[in-house]
């Protein structure tokens, strides 16, 4: 990865251990940037793809805001340096005291998606002395084309204010005391990798804001959400400053280029930034499948277990010989506990493998399931190499836990 040896990283700071670069994200972000370029625009990375300090410290330097779904989040931003003024607050549950603590930060904006979630940071936006912008979260109601799980514009999800009530709950955020009306938001879903998605929901967005202002609520920001998918193995998402140009075709076209542009893009901007580093400890061949046994397991990497996702899986070992077919598989005591199947590699004991495509949803996703401490993170930049987050320790684990009296 860039200038470094993967191989040699896994042996400086064992496995398993995630390993990102700084190049690398910085290359995705600059075709949102360069698209947006011109018009008034905040790029938000979504916090819950990849949370880590300094992963937010170098989203923040390079200008961008935050998207987030809690108060740690928050809090993960302001640590990181990041500005609140920048960060639009997410999520279809936000807590009283999580509404608080981001009203006194001075977050720029409430992605609020209900009318009883309204009410209630009107209440707290009252007895705090402060005022809530918000933009409502509307169901566009498309099909984003992506896995069940990952997929939020459509009717039945839990997502959003249902475009046909979006108008009424506008109307009642309007008189309520506290709130004030900023913007217009939707979220359509994760890995999607077609334009049309986007634009669909688009155009169901700009009729909203249409009538919103028509019945005279002024919508001063856009905001699109996240969602552009990345290639794991044959996926052909388009370029973001590809889709942009389309989006800001349609809102310019529509005679909405006054606005300001909000993404939310996560996965995006670090999922292919960034690998899991894994160790063979045994190879098990067997009747019907081989197993390939790594020190790496679903609680390190959520995302084969919950979603049958598939991730690359390469050996930074280069092995002579014919590649035999294995299933890539952790410690955990579940038959779930994979992390690939089925995978032609060349492969024997003490190789590190690199699970691809990990930048995203790997770390922030993990557990200590089985009592196994997180992994440790490093991150790259041409030779460089920075350790960002120490590997757990099983005190680390059960730090908080308490035996009872004698
Ligand atoms: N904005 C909102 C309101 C979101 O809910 C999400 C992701 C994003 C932005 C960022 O979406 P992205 O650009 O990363 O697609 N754990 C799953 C993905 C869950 C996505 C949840 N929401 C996975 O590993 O595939």
């Amino acid at each position: 990865m860039d200038d470094l040896s993967l191989k040699d990283l896994a042996r400086q700071h064992g496995t398993p251990l995630y390993v990102y670069s700084r190049r690398a994200m910085l290359a995705a972000l600059a075709p949102y940037q360069a698209a947006l370029q011109g018009r008034p625009h905040l790029v938000c990375f979504a916090v819950k793809s990849n949370s880590n300090l300094a992963v937010l410290q170098m989203f923040a330097q390079a200008g961008c805001g935050f998207d987030i779904v809690s108060a740690g989040e928050l809090e993960r931003v302001l640590a990181a340096g990041g500005d609140a003024g920048k960060v639009v607050f997410s999520g279809v549950g936000k807590a009283r005291r999580e509404m608080k603590q981001a009203l006194e930060a001075g977050v720029r904006c409430f992605n609020v998606e209900s009318t009883a979630e309204l009410e209630v940071l009107s209440e707290v936006a009252t007895q705090t002395g402060r005022t809530a912008r918000v933009s409502l979260r509307v169901n566009p109601d498309v099909d984003a084309g992506t896995h069940p799980y990952i997929s939020t514009g459509l009717k039945g999800n839990k997502f959003g204010v249902a475009h046909e009530v979006a108008l009424a709950t506008y109307r009642r955020a309007a008189e309520l005391p506290g709130i004030e009306v900023v913007g217009i938001d939707c979220h359509i879903g994760s890995q999607i990798t077609e334009i049309a998605p986007y634009l669909d929901a688009l155009d169901r967005v700009l009729d909203l804001v249409e009538s919103i202002e028509s019945a005279g609520i002024p919508i001063h920001h856009l905001d699109l959400g996240g969602g552009l998918g990345i290639t794991y193995t044959d996926e052909t998402p388009p370029a973001a400053d590809v889709l942009i140009g389309q989006l800001l075709a349609k809102i310019d076209a529509r005679g909405h280029g006054h606005r300001e542009i909000v993404f939310e893009p996560g996965r995006s901007l670090v999922g292919n930034a960034g690998v899991l580093l894994t160790e063979v400890m045994f190879l098990k061949p067997g009747e019907q499948k081989n197993f390939c046994v790594v020190d790496a397991a679903m609680n390190d990497l959520m995302r084969p277990a919950l979603y049958e996702a598939y991730m690359g899986i390469v050996n930074t070992h280069q092995r002579a010989g014919a590649a035999e077919t294995w299933d890539v598989v952790g410690p955990v005591c579940e038959s779930g506990d994979w992390l690939g199947r089925d995978r032609a590699l060349t492969v024997q004991s003490g190789d590190v493998l690199a699970v691809l495509s990990a930048g995203a949803y790997g770390m922030t996703m993990s557990s200590n399931y089985n009592t196994r401490g997180r992994a440790a993170e490093i991150m790259v930049d041409g030779s460089q190499s920075w350790v960002i987050r120490e590997r757990e320790t099983p005190a680390d684990l059960f730090r908080h836990e308490h035996l009872l009296p004698r």
